[in-house]
């Protein structure tokens, strides 16, 4: 057993707080692809290999405007996969482990299919910085209502890879767009994420002299926005230690705490059983 094991271990058991961060890699072993390089999101989405499309060309809200039933082909499917797809028993370890913390914790995810709310974490308690697939915009304001999206709104011709019924906005009635954070992204509109922040502003507040363990799983390199927020708290905090879940990309400083190179439920079931 690494002994990285036993620091974690130690780490888990002296802290009253949890702050679970978590990138695509959490969910990988639920059965859900992360989007690791172009390669890795082509073999999830072939027919964007032939459109020679990539996920930071996809994750940009220009398609709700040039070709909607492109960009709901993508998320409707994702949508589908995520509500289709069972969180994997790491999610339920953790949500033990945060019941005998007297559920003093938080989950601070770019994570966008609403598995921790899934597996039954407290939808209060999350945070989730990059939106979530299960609500959508109007894709001209970046204010104004959010809804509650049910994949019954979406249906999508698989072989064409095109969608041919699409949510529609409340308000005025254009196509809407899920209420994801994209790249080049003027019109997200963040209140939903901007509420879900101030509880956790609220809830760190609460616990600036707590000794905090922060488990990160599955962040990558390619938007570091995960990793770097464990890594900044690690260094506000002073009694605060990151424990780094990876089975690839396990580089960390010792400033900040410990990596453990496996994956996401060996690592937490080797942790936490
Ligand atoms: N499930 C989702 O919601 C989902 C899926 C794909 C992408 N995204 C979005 O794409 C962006 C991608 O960033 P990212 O860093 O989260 O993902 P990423 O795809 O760039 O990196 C995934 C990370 O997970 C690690 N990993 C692979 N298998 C693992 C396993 N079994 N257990 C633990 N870790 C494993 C990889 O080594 C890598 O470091 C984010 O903005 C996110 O919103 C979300
Ligand atoms: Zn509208």
């Amino acid at each position: 057993m690494q002994p990285s094991i036993n620091t974690a271990k130690n780490i888990i058991n002296e802290a009253n707080a949890i702050i679970i961060t978590a990138g695509a890699g959490m969910s990988v072993d639920s059965g859900l692809p992360d989007f690791r390089g172009d390669q890795g999101f082509w073999r999830a989405y072939p027919p964007l290999k032939d459109k020679n499309l990539s996920f930071t060309d996809m994750a940009n809200p220009q398609w709700f405007f040039s070709n909607p039933k492109l960009a709901w082909a993508f998320y409707g499917h994702r949508l589908k996969l995520y509500n289709a797809t069972t969180p994997h028993e790491g999610f339920y370890l953790l949500r033990e482990l945060c019941k005998e913390k007297d559920d003093n914790y938080f989950i601070y995810t770019s994570n966008v299919d609403g598995h921790f709310a899934k597996a039954g974490f407290d939808k209060d308690k999350i945070y989730e910085c990059h939106g979530s697939i299960h609500y959508t915009q109007c894709i001209y304001k970046d204010d104004g209502a959010i809804w509650a999206v049910d994949e019954s709104e979406i249906e999508v011709d698989e072989d064409k890879f095109e969608a041919t019924k699409m949510p529609t906005c409340k308000e005025c009635g254009c196509v809407t767009r899920p209420n994801i954070l994209m790249f080049y992204d003027g019109v997200f509109n963040w209140n939903r994420t901007k509420a879900q922040y101030h509880r956790y502003d609220a809830w760190l507040s609460k616990n600036m002299n707590s000794k905090i363990a922060i488990i990160e799983i599955g962040a990558g390199l390619a938007v570091p926005t995960i990793r770097a927020y464990g890594e900044r708290m690690a260094k506000r905090f002073n009694k605060a230690n990151l424990i780094r879940i990876n089975p690839t990309d396990t580089k960390i400083s010792p400033y900040y705490g410990i990596s453990i190179k496996m994956g996401g439920l060996e690592a937490l079931k080797a942790i936490l059983c």
